[in-house]
């Protein structure tokens, strides 16, 4: 069983590692092997004691009281507890009123599910490049792709930074469209203290076990602002018979880590204050800009390469950014690359197969989808320069693991010709995005 018992605590950092031998040279780690392991999600006696409170409990009302007391937490207006957070946005889709054959908006930088819940509705997916900064939909690149079939568009909160919603609301309102948000990656984030989920006219957010507030396993939730949008979203449920209903125990479970979400997001916060003021100490990297009014969730965490302040301008970013992946992990630090390629370039969009006979993109009457990666320059741009640390920042970690992963970039960043070195040994590799693309 997990809990969060540290068994073995790491020893206190000391700023010494930074100058000593890189470990994937043979030196000693920033965090040795043996202490490397960081659990998620978190579970604890109170986890399991509500879950055998619930068992004596009717399912449906543990599930009714769970989505009651998050909704209340978010401040939305009308929730619908659900099994997954593709299909919240697939009944948050349907609720504002997307139709088969509508296109929704939505950014090339995100999880493959907030296209595939577009899909879902029978709808068509139109791809927009993210902001160079917060990574999350370029509002000017929207009104630029919006036609008279546009529904919806849905932004990510990529990450756990709120996407620039009222830019958004600006095109909604003037071009009558619906906001969706996709809030997966942004429980408790906020925008001027207005959480994610309560901001768009309708709003999906997974809750899955890898998520910053899990249920067990696998769960979801599509929020409303409005009556009729809830209302249609609960009656396309009836009549279609499908099953989206949130399994209780996985209730049971969110019900007692919704207690605890506050304290864990603080640690979060603690934590990625430190890593980025850490960052802002070292020529190469950098941590995430977060704007004024806006609350990060820090689901992820993407540090972003400057390889021409440390010199290594004359070689391939994507190179250095391999070297760098593989130094930083040998010392213990779990960076890697959160996709690997832009949404319209996966599979699914490449072929449009759809549910079969290339439905529902037969609807479409356009010859070009703009699904060519080309025209998604800074998704591109921003794959080849960063790195994403995922679960190890998720995860509450003490303050000392912290310290050493701040250690370590540290360590890495005072050893250019190490990197220089491995690239220029480096064989044929292929760019990120023209390999095969994963999930995650
Ligand atoms: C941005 C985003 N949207 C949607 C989803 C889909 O959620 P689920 O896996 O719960 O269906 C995820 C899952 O990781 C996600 O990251």
């Amino acid at each position: 069983m997990k809990t969060d018992f540290i068994r073995k605590p790491l020893k206190l950092p000391s700023d010494d590692s930074v100058r000593e031998p890189l470990a994937y040279g043979g030196g000693p780690a920033v965090i040795p092997e043996d202490v490397r392991r960081t659990n998620f999600p978190i579970i604890t006696k109170e986890d399991v004691i509500q879950m055998l409170v619930s068992i004596q409990q009717d399912g449906d009302q543990v599930v009714d009281e769970f989505k009651e007391a998050y909704r209340h937490y978010v401040g939305a207006n009308y929730a619908i507890a659900t099994a997954s957070g593709t299909s919240s946005l697939h009944l948050a889709l349907v609720g504002v009123g997307v139709q088969p054959g509508d296109e929704v908006i939505v950014p090339a930088f995100t999880f493959i599910a907030t296209a595939q819940a577009v899909v879902a509705a029978k709808a068509i997916p139109i791809f927009v490049d993210i902001d160079p900064i917060t990574y999350c939909l370029d509002p000017v690149q929207a009104e630029q792709a919006i036609t008279k079939k546009t529904k919806a568009i849905m932004p990510v909160h990529v990450h756990g930074l709120p996407a620039d919603m009222s830019a958004l609301r600006r095109l909604t309102d003037k071009y009558s469209l619906r906001l969706v948000e996709d809030a997966s990656h942004a429980h408790s984030a906020s925008i001027h203290e207005q959480v994610a989920g309560s901001i768009g006219d309708g709003a999906g957010q997974s809750l899955m076990a890898d998520k910053n507030f899990p249920v067990g396993g696998e769960g979801g939730i599509a929020f409303f602002k409005e009556k009729e949008d809830y209302e249609r979203a609960l009656h396309f449920l009836d009549s279609s018979g499908i099953d989206y209903r949130m399994s209780w125990i996985a209730a049971a479970f969110g019900l007692s880590q919704l207690d605890r979400l506050p304290y864990y997001d603080a640690i979060r916060a603690r934590n990625a204050a430190y890593l980025t003021n850490a960052l802002a100490e070292t020529k190469l990297f950098s941590g995430p800009l977060v704007p004024d009014g806006y609350k990060h969730s820090y689901n992820m965490y993407r540090v972003k390469l400057s390889p021409e302040r440390l010199g290594l301008a004359d070689l391939e970013d994507y190179r250095v950014k391999d070297a760098v992946q593989q130094l930083i992990n040998a010392e213990g630090v779990y960076a890697r690359e959160w996709q690997n390629v832009p949404i319209p370039g996966h599979l699914p969009f490449k072929n449009r197969k759809g549910f079969g006979a290339g439905y529902p993109f037969t609807l479409s009457d356009r010859k070009d989808f703009g699904y060519d990666l080309v025209r998604f320059p800074v998704t591109l741009n921003m794959l080849r320069n960063s790195l994403t640390i995922c679960r190890e920042l998720r995860t509450p970690i003490e303050y000392e693991r912290i310290q050493a992963y701040a250690l370590a970039f540290k360590k890495i960043d005072a050893n250019p010709h190490i990197i220089r070195e491995l690239v220029e040994r480096g064989d044929n590799l292929k760019v990120l995005y023209e390999r095969d693309a994963r999930l995650g």
